[in-house]
C-alpha cells in the first residue's frame, strides 16, 4: 500500500495567515500541520509517501521533510499546477501507485484517539475495493455526507448537500484499489469545476465494493479550516501532550515505533533539535529505549 498526501489548494479561507505559505505548513501547537496526516500514514504501516503540492510551496515540503531516509521512509513530490480536486491525486500519482493499492489522507486532516491503528490497520488487510470513514458532525452540509437506508447500509454520498440525509460526513481519509486510478481519470468535472472525490467513491458504491466503516466518539477528528478551529486544534494537542506526556503526532517516535529507524538513530534526530521541547521529548524516549 503506498500513500499520498495531498497538500495543495490557495488556503483562500485562511487569508491573510495563507498568502505567503501553504496552510498544511502552519503550526497546529508545536509542528506543522502535515506532521498530523503524515504520522496517520506511518501508524499505517505505509512507508513509501508522495506529496502532491502547489509549484510554489513543493519545495519548501521538500526542505522540511527531504527524501524520508532519515525516517526510514521514501518520500516523493509531485506539483499541482491548478486545484483541480481531490481526486487528481490519483491522476498525478499514477506512476507512483503502480500497481499498487492507496490511502490518501489530506494535508489539513488531524485524527487522533484510541485505536486508531487498529482501525487503519483492519482497512488495509480488509481492502475490497474502497474504504473510507463516516464521523458524525454538526455541520455536515460542509462535507461529504453519507446517506443510509433503515438498514444501515450506505445508499448514497452527497458532496455538500444543501439538505444532508444524515450527520455522518465523510472525513479526508481514503483506502482504495489499484482500480482508482482508472476511475479518476474518467471522473467529469463538478459544477465547482473540481474532479470530486465524492465522484469516485460512488463509482466504487455502484460496483458494490464501496465500504464505509464509522468512527465513533474515541476518535477526535480535528477541524482546521477556520482561525478559531486552527486555534482549537492547537489547545487541543496541547492538552494531551501536557496532560500525559506523550508527544501526539510526533513522526520521528512513531517511525521509531514501527520499525522504520533503530533508536540510535531515533537519538541523532532528537539532538539535532534539542534547543526544543520536541527534541527533549525524542532524546528522552530514545534514550530510555537504549538503557533498556
Ligand atoms: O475534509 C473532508 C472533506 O474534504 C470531504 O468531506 C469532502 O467530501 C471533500 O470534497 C473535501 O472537502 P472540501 O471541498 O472542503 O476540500 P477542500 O477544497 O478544502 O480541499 C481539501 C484539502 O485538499 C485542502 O487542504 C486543499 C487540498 N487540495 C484541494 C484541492 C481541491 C489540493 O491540494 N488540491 C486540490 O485540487
Amino acid at each position: 500500500m503506498k500513500g499520498i498526501i495531498l497538500a495543495g489548494g490557495k488556503g483562500t479561507r485562511l487569508y491573510p495567515m495563507t498568502i505567503a505559505v501553504s496552510k498544511q505548513l502552519l503550526p497546529v501547537y508545536d509542528k506543522p500541520m502535515i506532521y498530523y496526516p503524515l504520522s496517520i500514514l506511518l501508524l499505517a504501516g505505509i512507508g513509501e509517501i508522495l506529496i502532491i503540492s502547489t509549484p510554489e510551496d513543493t519545495p519548501l515540503y521538500k526542505k522540511l521533510l527531504g527524501d524520508g531516509k532519515s525516517l526510514g521512509i521514501t518520500i516523493e513530490y509531485k506539483v499541482q499546477d491548478k486545484p483541480r480536486g481531490l481526486a487528481d491525486a490519483f491522476v498525478l500519482g499514477a506512476d507512483f501507485i503502480g500497481d499498487d493499492d492507496v490511502c490518501l489522507i489530506l494535508g489539513d486532516n488531524i485524527f487522533y484517539g484510541q485505536n486508531i491503528t487498529g482501525i487503519l490497520r483492519n482497512s488495509i488487510e480488509k481492502l475490497n475495493g474502497a474504504t473510507i470513514f463516516g464521523y458524525p458532525v454538526k455541520n455536515p452540509r460542509e462535507f461529504g455526507v453519507v446517506e443510509f437506508d433503515d438498514d444501515n447500509n450506505v445508499i448514497s454520498i452527497e458532496e455538500k448537500p444543501q439538505f444532508p440525509k444524515s450527520n455522518y460526513v465523510v472525513p479526508g481519509l481514503y483506502f482504495y484499489d489499484n482500480k482508482v486510478v482508472d476511475i479518476a481519470k474518467n471522473i467529469k468535472p463538478s459544477e465547482r469545476g473540481e474532479i470530486e472525490i465524492t465522484a469516485v467513491n460512488n463509482e466504487y458504491l455502484k460496483m458494490g465494493k464501496l465500504k464505509v466503516t464509522l468512527m465513533g466518539r474515541g476518535i477526535a477528528w480535528l477541524d482546521t479550516g477556520t482561525p478559531e478551529g486552527m486555534l482549537k486544534a492547537s489547545e487541543f494537542v496541547e492538552a494531551v501532550q501536557s496532560r500525559q506526556g506523550f508527544y501526539m503526532s510526533c513522526i520521528e517516535e512513531i517511525a521509531w515505533r514501527q520499525g522504520f529507524i533503530s533508536a540510535n538513530q531515533l537519538l541523532k534526530l532528537g539532538k539535532n533539535l534539542k534547543t526544543t521541547e520536541y527534541g527533549r521529548y525524542i532524546i528522552s524516549i530514545a534514550e530510555e529505549a537504549l538503557n533498556k
